[in-house]
Formats: structure tokens, sequence, C-alpha cells
């Protein structure tokens, strides 16, 4: 169910393939209550739902109707980078057509993925003035009677500033799925599932629902093995997550809230260091259910990934004030799509250590392949495809490289920072199979 407010279209696959045909557009729409001039998809904010299972081919007829070049990355899916699949390098020209089409592999994690334009330079622009839907491969998880049985909501974050003149931008107005302060429903004794996204280009998102801890049952790429009762979660640009409230409170209203956070770095100005706790959607219980829903102490199966097999790599990010602006690098270089950074052999295992030089948080992002995050040595049994890392600290992620050759980049999902240079390629090289496995 999307809260209330817009509801986007929704394309599921049938037989083992999704149909689903995206536009981009320009033009008025009713935003946050206002009328603005916004970017979508099929005119829709959030843009349509996109629902897969592991194994099915997925179809988009995608057609340019913007005043500029634009494309489609398919955000955490481990699809082809190449050819007419997740290809971030393709630049589809105002009033042209290109077919995107891909098939899941049989083993891909079920989750909450999304789809935004990705063109350098203008990743920034296009996504903040409302181009983005998500892409949901259900599976496992989805299966759990339990989770099966919970009230499921799609919450598409994101700020927003409308301007006089019906221009948007990112802003002030924070919004779930295009509104203010939607309505969201659970009856007694019931769960609540949220799928969340943040779509934002640079606000992170420090969520709370009053009284109710909340479960967290699933991060970027799918399910976790146990649900994790937190106070708060937070969601930086570009992660998802899921999380499950238990309606096991008295009946009544309650406030799904973000709370502050210095994603600036301690004390520094930025617009995501408010003072207060902002509103973004209410809670209300209605109706009731006789048995209770309980959330099952057991969720999916996630094998932690084995040691590494090639030497540890290091990332340095840090911004630059120069006289022409500021650049935002990695290991002292902005973005070159014509050069690789990064050369990786496929069916290989790595440890990626990124490090923050800077006192604002960057959100790194990797394309094609899921990771787990290393804490303490050990590979955390999640799947994301965003780390965030804090001003000054250093991290670490273990990805293995499997199934696609070619090249694919990551970068800072404060998107800005990924247009003014904060982005690497990465080419995944394919090697002689070990003896008995051939490559599909
Ligand atoms: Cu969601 Cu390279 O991006
Ligand atoms: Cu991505
Ligand atoms: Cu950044």
């Amino acid at each position: 169910m999307a809260a209330q407010g817009p509801r986007p279209d929704r394309y599921r696959s049938a037989r083992g393939l999704l149909e689903a045909p995206l536009e981009a557009e320009y033009g008025a729409f009713r935003l946050a209550g206002r009328l603005a001039t916004v970017y979508s998809y099929n005119e829709q904010i959030p843009g349509p739902v996109l629902e897969a299972r592991a194994g099915d081919t997925v179809r988009v007829p995608f057609t340019n109707n913007l005043p500029e070049p634009t494309n489609i990355h398919f955000h955490g899916l481990h699809v082809e980078p190449t050819g007419r699949a997740d290809n971030i390098f393709l630049e589809i020209p105002p009033g042209e057509s290109l077919t995107y089409e891909f098939t899941l592999p049989a083993g891909h994690p079920a989750g909450t993925y999304w789809f935004h334009p990705h063109i350098h330079g203008r990743t920034a622009r296009q996504l903040s003035r409302g181009m983005a839907g998500l892409f949901i491969v259900r599976g496992e998880l989805d299966d759990i009677p339990e989770i099966a049985a919970a009230t499921e909501y799609l919450l598409m974050l994101k700020d927003f500033e409308i301007y006089r003149d019906g221009s948007v931008g990112p802003g002030s107005i924070l919004t779930v799925n295009g509104v203010v302060n939607p309505r969201m429903v659970l009856q007694q004794n019931g769960l609540l599932r949220l799928r969340i996204l943040n779509s934002s280009i640079d606000l992170y998102f420090l969520l709370q629902l009053e009284e109710h801890p909340l479960y967290l049952i699933a991060t970027d790429g799918g399910g976790i093995p146990q649900p994790l009762a937190m106070e708060s979660i937070l969601i930086a640009p570009g992660q998802r997550i899921e999380v499950v409230a238990q309606g096991d409170r008295p009946g009544g209203v309650y406030r799904l809230l973000n709370l502050p956070y210095a994603s600036q770095g301690g004390g520094m100005e930025g617009h995501s260091t408010q003072e207060t706790a902002q509103l973004l959607a209410t809670l209300a219980y209605e109706g009731r259910l006789e048995r209770p829903v309980v959330l099952p102490s057991r969720l999916v199966s996630v094998d932690p990934l084995p040691p590494p097999t090639q030497p540890l790599r290091r990332f340095e990010f840090r911004s630059r004030d120069l006289p022409a602006g500021p650049v935002f690098e990695i290991n002292g270089r902005t973005f070159d799509h014509e050069r690789v950074d990064t050369r990786v052999a496929l069916n290989t295992i790595e440890e990626w250590e990124i490090i923050n030089l800077d006192t604002m948080d960057h959100p790194i992002h990797l394309h094609t392949n899921l990771f787990q995050v290393v804490v303490d040595g050990e590979p955390e049994r999640a799947w994301r495809d965003i780390i965030n890392v804090r001003g000054g600290e250093r991290r670490r992620f273990r990805v293995r490289f499997a199934d696609f050759p070619g090249k694919t980049v990551y970068h800072c999902h404060r998107v800005a920072h990924g247009d003014l240079g904060m982005q690497g390629v990465v080419e995944m090289h394919l090697l002689l199979p070990p003896r008995g496995r051939f490559p599909r």
C-alpha cells in the first residue's frame, strides 16, 4: 500500500517478464500541496513502482521527453553494467528512446532497490527535481507468513524547495511520497512494515516512531537474519531500509519523526543540522485484530562473505575549495569517465577501506555488486550498496565481484559531490574461470 497521497502505478512481472514503459517528463505537478514544475517518470512522484522476482527479465522501453539528456540507473541491482542493461555511460538525448533490458540472476537477493537518472554533472539536478522510483524484488523475506500479513507501506523520503516560479530543488519541505505528513493506518495487534527509501540528494533522515521501537528487518539488499530493535535509524542519501513496528500500543495517533542529525560534522552549518524533530508522517490505529501478529525472531539467512583473496584497497575521500569552486576528490582525483581508476578480477573477493578526510559525512556507493560492511574485522550479515562514513572516520566493506565483467562506478551518493568529481570507474575483468566452472 502506498501511504495516502498520489498512488504511483505499479508494474508487476508476469510469467517471468516485467514490462515497464517509462517516460522522463518535464511539467506541472501537484507537489507537497502546491503546483510545481518537476522532472518525473510518467508524470508521477514517486515514479512507478516496479516489482519482480529473482530470475525475471526486465524490459523498460524508455523515452526522454526532458529538454536535456538523461538515462536510467537501476540502483543496487546485480545485473550487467553494460549494453542496454544498467549502463550509466549511456546518454539518451532529448526526444529519443531506448529499451533497457536485463535479467535478474536466479539467486538475486530480494530487497528494495530503486531507479534514478545517472548522467554525470546532471544527476543531482534531475534527481532533486523528482525523478526516482522503487524497484522491488520480492522473495524469501516477503514469503514469511507474519511479514506477508503485515500492513506494508512504501515510503519515499525526499526534501524539496518550491520556488516562486514553480521550479523545485532540494530544501526545507520534507515529503513522503511527494506529500507532507501522509497518514498511515494500522490495526491494533497488527504489524506495520515500512519499506523506506531516502531519495534526497543530500539530506540524512534519522527516523523514530513515537512510542514504538523500530525493528530493522532489511538493509539495501534485503533481509537480515534477525530483527534488530532500534530507538532510531539513520538513513543516508540513497539508502533503503525495511522496518517493522508492532501495533501493541493503546489506540491513538503516533508521529513518524526525523530527528536532528549533524551530517556536516559537529557544529558546522548545513541544512541537515536542524535542531528539533520534524514531522514526516502520522500513524493512526484503526480497527483491531483478535490475535496479535508477532514478528518472528528468525528472518532469512545471509552467509558472511569469506575473507578477501586480494590485497586491501584504500580510497581517500576529500573535498577542496579551489578558486574556481569546490571539488570533491577520490585519491586526489576527480571523475573522468574515460579513465579506469580501479581494476578488479571477476570471482575475487576484496576489502575496500573508505577513508573520509572531510568533517562532513560521505555515503559511498558501489554499483553492480552488493557488499557487507566489516565491523570489528567481521562482515555483517547484511547486504548493502551504500556505506555511510562519518567525517574523519574510516570504514571497510567486503565485496565479491561476481558474474558481470565491464565498467561501472563508485561514488558519493550525496550526488552533488559525485557531480563535482567524487566518483571513480571500476573495471571488472574476466579471468579464466576456475576449473570446472564457466562464467554465465
Ligand atoms: Cu543511486 Cu550511482 O547511484
Ligand atoms: Cu547505484
Ligand atoms: Cu560526499
